[in-house]
Formats: structure tokens, C-alpha cells, sequence
């Protein structure tokens, strides 16, 4: 069975929301999936004090939170993050500098991953987040599978982001345009890693 991975972070749910579209796309596809939380890193009292933030570390905190070994498991896998200034958030930026062993043994190269963000602002960074989440993609080797056009119509009606899913807003709701789009890319990755994989199979 293919195995795929959705690891994100999310403060306030909106991610998160993606997250879970992604993991049901991908289990549509037949695969064995993982949907795994970043760790929180913000110190407690800083959450207690955003209701927001807070409700949401408590209706989240049954989600294991996520280990390198989660990608090296994984046949392919997805990435989330809200825009922190244009780039992805500190708490997913440790989960990736946390990575370095399973990267030099190569355990990451050759899987077909792709990201996805939420911003505020409709120009707020949608686009630079994912491509400096896609500049790690690119050290660990990884095949990478923006959301281009394939789906037009899906992809249209949620932005038309060829870059990955995305959302606007910070209320914790997507709209349905853009959890469809979510769900469609992660049935997409996982056919395509369950592709690769058994493309491997066959050549070793
Ligand atoms: C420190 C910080 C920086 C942010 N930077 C941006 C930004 O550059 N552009 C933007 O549109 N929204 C920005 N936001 C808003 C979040 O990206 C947005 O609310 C997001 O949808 C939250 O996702 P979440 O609900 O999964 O936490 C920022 C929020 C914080 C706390």
C-alpha cells in the first residue's frame, strides 16, 4: 500500500483544514496515510492569551506530532505552513532543520511532495511561501509536483495557485473551492507516488 504523509503547521486552523482535505484525498487514492502536527514552539502563556490559538492547540493536540521518520516512511508527501511574512512558519522551518540525518542518508530523495499556505491578504505571500518551502524540497531531492493547471477547472475556482494549494484568510475555514482543491492534490500526489513507487520496484 502506498504511504503517504501530511505534515503542517497551524496556529489559528486554517492549515489545518488543508491538512485534513489533503490526508482524504490521498486515502480516496487508496493510500495508507499519516496527517502529523508540527511542534508547537511558542511558550504557553503567549497562546493562552490568543483564544484562537488556544482552542485550537486543544481540539488538535490528539494529532501525534510530526518526526523526520514520518517522511522517510512516506512513498510522497505534502507540506503545510501559514505565511509568516512571505515564508513558512518558524515551527515548520524546525521540523525541516531537523532533517539533515535522514537527508544525508537519502532518505528523502525521489518522492513526489508538494506544499500548501494560508495567507490573510489574497497578495499577502502565497506564492513566495511555497517556493522557499520548494527551495528545501529541492536539497532533499524531492519530485517536486506543484498544483499547475492539470485539474483547471478545481484549480481555477480556488485562486488558480499553480504553485500549491492556498487559502485567504486566518479563521480557521477555508472555503470549500480550496479544500476541493486540497483534496484533488492529494489524491493526485499519492497515484503519483504510488507511480514512482512501483516504477522502482520494477527497475531494481
Ligand atoms: C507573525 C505572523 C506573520 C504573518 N505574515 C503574513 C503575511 O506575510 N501575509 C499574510 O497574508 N498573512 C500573514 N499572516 C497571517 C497568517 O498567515 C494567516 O492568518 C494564516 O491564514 C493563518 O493560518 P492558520 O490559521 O493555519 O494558523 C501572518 C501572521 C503572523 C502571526
Amino acid at each position: 500500500m502506498t504511504r503517504f504523509a501530511v505534515v503542517y503547521y497551524s496556529s489559528t486552523g486554517s492549515v489545518h483544514a488543508l491538512a485534513e482535505a489533503y490526508a482524504a484525498g490521498a486515502e480516496e487514492a487508496g493510500a495508507e496515510v499519516r496527517l502529523r502536527r508540527a511542534a508547537e514552539l511558542v511558550p504557553r502563556e503567549i497562546i493562552e492569551a490568543n483564544e484562537a490559538w488556544k482552542e485550537h492547540l486543544e481540539a488538535t493536540v490528539h494529532i501525534p506530532t510530526a518526526e523526520v521518520e514520518d517522511l522517510i516512511w512516506a512513498d510522497g508527501f505534502a507540506l503545510g505552513t501559514p505565511t509568516r511574512f512571505g515564508q513558512p512558519a518558524a515551527q515548520l522551518k524546525q521540523f525541516l532543520d531537523s532533517s539533515s540525518s535522514a537527508w544525508s542518508a537519502g532518505h528523502l530523495a525521489g518522492k513526489p511532495a508538494s506544499g500548501f499556505t494560508s495567507a490573510h491578504e489574497r497578495h499577502g505571500g502565497h506564492e513566495s511561501t511555497l517556493l522557499a518551502l520548494y527551495h528545501t524540497f529541492c536539497h532533499w531531492g524531492s519530485l517536486i509536483v506543484p498544483t499547475g493547471y492539470e485539474n483547471y477547472d478545481v484549480a481555477h475556482a480556488a485562486g488558480g495557485n499553480p504553485y500549491g494549494v492556498s487559502s485567504v484568510g486566518g479563521d480557521g475555514a477555508p472555503g470549500q473551492p480550496v479544500l476541493d482543491h486540497a483534496r484533488c492534490q492529494g489524491h493526485r500526489l499519492a497515484v503519483l507516488a504510488r507511480t514512482v513507487q512501483a516504477a522502482r520496484a520494477e527497475a531494481a
